[in-house]
């Protein structure tokens, strides 16, 4: 290992957010100092990650703590990308940046993934709120509940910074959509698709029928998967350059988002789409009925998700310098192509 380069560890590279985040890794202009290893479950798109891009991909998953925590320990910057809610995966990461921090006295970078489904009620499509969050507020951030999604993931991750052997942000991406067009995606290593607007799609192809939680009057924020990569990269650049002036800790949460939608806005996308498509002639959508819930969704309470309110204002990454180019119009146009590429796949 060359000691002039950056070594970064990276989660998630066959992911849908990891790849995006490492194709501009890979595309950054000071990616000839960078040395990049990432982790990953098939032995064949490690070769591909090795042999077309230059990354030290290992063979292995994300049960095999000592492997991981060797891998962070050898790491200034760490992006775990991949799994907001494995708690012993964090640990094992934190554990090596403890480490490197005590051998060594490096200050390593974590730059985590949680989601703004920290914040969401229990509307189940029936009513819009007003409450708005931002992730400036720091006593808003305190007060999310003990029993949001990954609490305690998220809140080891600021423990770690107050405890001063890393220095640590988070990312809270939103509703985040667009069939990814990177390299990585192109050469079948990383995912494409992302998770919220499939799931509805792929609901709706199933049940030959647009389908929304209640009646989708719920808010969501969105963002597009380009513009919360770069979110990754502004806040990884402003990490390493101006440390001071890169909020961490409490400090360190970043929403992502640029605009918000209703759910029924998504379904009734849906629907246009499988009506243009000859799925069905009837775009406008249905609720979906409790026992779909759990068929569609993996269990009925995350379905019941689909239909909460989650609202808030990325002012900390705005601050940073980010500049979204994707609006909610963009989202609402990105369906189209989903549907379709999901019926294919049918
Ligand atoms: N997409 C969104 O809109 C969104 C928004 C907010 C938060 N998030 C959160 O961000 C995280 C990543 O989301 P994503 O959309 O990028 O998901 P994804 O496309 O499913 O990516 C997950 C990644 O984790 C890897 N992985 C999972 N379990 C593993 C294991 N046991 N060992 C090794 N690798 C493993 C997967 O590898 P394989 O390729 O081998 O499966 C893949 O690289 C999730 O926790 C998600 O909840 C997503």
């Amino acid at each position: 290992m060359s000691t002039s380069k950056t070594p970064i560890f990276l989660t998630g590279a066959t992911g849908y957010i990891g790849g995006a985040v490492l194709a501009r890794l890979l595309s950054h202009p000071s990616a000839n100092t960078f040395e990049i290893t990432t982790i990953v479950r098939s032995a064949e798109k490690a070769k591909i990650l090795k042999e077309k891009f230059g990354v030290n991909a290992i063979v292995g998953t994300h049960a095999e703590h000592d492997k991981i925590e060797s891998l962070a320990e050898n790491s200034h910057v760490v992006f775990h990308l991949a799994d907001a809610g494995d708690e012993a995966l964090l640990h094992a990461i934190l554990n090596g940046l403890k480490k490197r921090h005590s051998k060594i006295g490096d200050l390593p970078i974590l730059i985590h993934t949680s989601g703004t489904g920290v914040l969401i009620d229990d509307a189940r499509g029936e009513y819009a709120t007003d409450t708005i969050h931002s992730d400036i507020n720091i006593e808003q951030l305190k007060s999310i509940s003990p029993t949001s999604f990954h609490r305690d993931v998220d809140l080891a991750v600021v423990d770690a910074d107050e405890k001063g052997f890393a220095r640590t942000h988070i990312v809270l991406p939103s509703t985040i959509y667009g069939i990814a067009a990177h390299p990585l995606a192109k050469a079948g290593v990383s995912n494409p698709h992302s998770l919220q607007i499939p799931a509805i799609t792929r609901a709706s192809l199933d049940r030959k029928r647009a389908g929304v939680v209640g009646k989708g009057l719920a808010w969501w924020p969105n963002v597009h998967i380009d513009d919360i990569a770069e979110l990754y990269i502004v806040l990884f650049d402003s990490s390493i350059s101006s440390p001071d002036m890169t909020g961490h800790g409490w400090e360190g949460w970043y929403y992502g988002e640029n605009g918000e939608h209703h759910w029924i806005d998504i379904s009734r996308a849906v629907g246009k789409a499988l009506v243009e498509l000859g799925i069905t002639d009837n775009a406008e959508p249905t609720s979906f009925a409790v026992e779909e819930l759990p068929k569609y969704f993996g269990s009925e309470g995350f379905g019941w998700s689909f239909g909460s309110n989650c609202r808030c204002r990325a002012d900390r990454g705005r601050a940073l310098g980010w500049k979204p180019k994707y609006t909610t119009q963009d989202l609402v146009a990105s369906i189209k192509p989903e549907v379709e590429a999901f019926a294919k796949k049918q």
